[in-house]
């Protein structure tokens, strides 16, 4: 799958280059054609000569090629590679990137590049939590870059947290996996829904639920690994996507429909994951409530929309809707009752009887119920894999 594949390999400033000229040696023997952009100060802490033996290319870090007046390109290695891989990434490239200052080869290059670009950060651990690279970091993603999460151990600083570049291997494997992914998605438009939804008391108090939105966004970032164009209406939630996704963010149920109704229609299927509340407040107080009160205050319910089940209702024969269900008792009747009441074509079941599933939990276990009658369980695993289950039978149906 790398064979014949054009990586840009930009290496930066800090102690994890010395792991760059790995992941370089496992680019090449899988059969990419490999183009080092290093920074001035990359070349501190490993030499031109040994990426240049092993790439065997001359490798760029400056603009111009001393005396003889000819210069490097950025626009033709940007528009060449097939993917740019920065790694390491310091805290500086990371700013520079985030921020569009080009005063190095490689950041002009990242600027010009069309392929998509994969960074893998490493930093001391409190470099790393700072708000200056936690924003800079959300903004990358926010352009489409693929963050490859760095590690947590010791650090070259002998501190132990998170800020560790990833493993060479571990690198290579994320952009493998990249160019082998079935683009099955591609020219599809997929809605998923995610998160809790907050029905507002007051101005400072709301009726909530504890899903995290983890089980959502990861089936947003699969479609998207897989080509489609993801629009992922959120409600209140601390994860962020790691693939280029639309996310539009809500807070009640009323608005999550809104924004529903705004987008289904121009999409392929939508994956309904969010945990709707089942009743919206109809006297939010303008004022915060106080504790001194006449009388104990009462909080009127009115019945919120089922976002799934409007969208059932008028979904066209081309669409695709997919709904979950959480059960605590009864799961499989509970189950195909949703199916039928909300016109689904699949529901993925998961039950809070299953040890490590369900809310706030990493992983998940989940039972596909189809429309056709369909019936297929899956074992206890990580969110993210129980995501490529669920998006491999959505991609079947479509
Ligand atoms: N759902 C929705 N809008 C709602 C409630 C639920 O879109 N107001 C969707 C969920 O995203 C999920 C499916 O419907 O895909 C089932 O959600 P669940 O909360 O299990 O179902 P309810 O219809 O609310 O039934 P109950 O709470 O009585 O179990």
């Amino acid at each position: 799958m790398m064979k014949g594949k054009h990586i840009v390999l930009g290496i930066t400033g800090g102690i994890a280059a010395y792991k760059a000229a790995s992941l370089l040696r496992l680019f090449v023997k899988n059969g990419a054609e490999v183009q080092v952009v290093m920074t001035p100060s990359a070349r501190e802490f490993i030499t031109p000569v040994t990426l240049s033996a092993l790439s065997g290319k001359p490798v760029i870090s400056e603009f111009f090629t001393a005396n003889t007046g000819s210069w490097n390109s950025h626009v033709d290695i940007g528009l060449w590679a097939d993917a740019m891989v920065i790694a390491p990434a310091t805290a500086c490239t990371i700013g520079k990137m985030a921020n569009g200052i080009a005063d190095n080869m490689l950041v002009t290059t990242y600027l010009s590049a069309k392929a998509p670009v994969f960074i893998a950060p490493a930093m001391d651990l409190d470099m790393m939590a700072h708000p200056s690279t936690v924003a800079n970091i959300e903004k990358l993603k926010s352009y489409g870059n693929h963050i490859i999460e760095p590690a947590s151990g010791e650090l070259a600083s002998h501190l132990v947290g998170k800020g560790r570049m990833e493993e060479p291997e571990r690198i290579y494997e994320v952009i493998e996996r990249y160019f082998t992914t079935e683009q099955s998605l591609a020219g599809k438009r997929i809605m998923v829904t995610a998160g809790p939804t907050y029905e507002k008391i007051d101005p400072v108090r709301f009726i909530g639920n504890y899903s995290s939105g983890k089980m959502g966004y990861a089936i947003a970032d699969e479609c998207a690994r897989r080509g489609a164009e993801v629009v992922l209406v959120s409600g209140p939630v601390s994860v962020s996507p790691s693939m280029p996704v639309q996310v539009v963010k809500v807070e009640s149920g009323r608005q999550m429909l809104a924004a529903c109704e705004e987008w289904f229609d121009k999409c392929d299927a939508a994956v309904m994951c969010a945990a709707v509340a089942d009743y919206y407040v109809d006297n939010v107080s303008d004022v915060k409530i106080k504790r001194e009160h006449s009388e104990i205050p009462s909080i009127n319910l009115k019945k919120n929309p089922d976002i799934a089940a409007t969208l059932g209702s008028r979904k066209s024969a081309k669409q695709l809707l997919v709904g979950f269900a959480l059960e605590t008792d009864n799961e499989m009747e509970n189950a195909r009752e949703k199916l039928r009441r909300k016109n689904l074509d699949f529901i993925v079941l998961n039950s809070l009887r299953d040890a490590n599933s369900g809310f706030a939990t990493d992983n998940n276990t989940i039972t596909i119920i189809g429309s056709n009658g369909d019936c297929v369980k899956y074992g206890n695993k990580p969110k993210t894999e129980v995501a490529k289950d669920i998006v491999d039978y959505l991609s079947e149906l479509l």
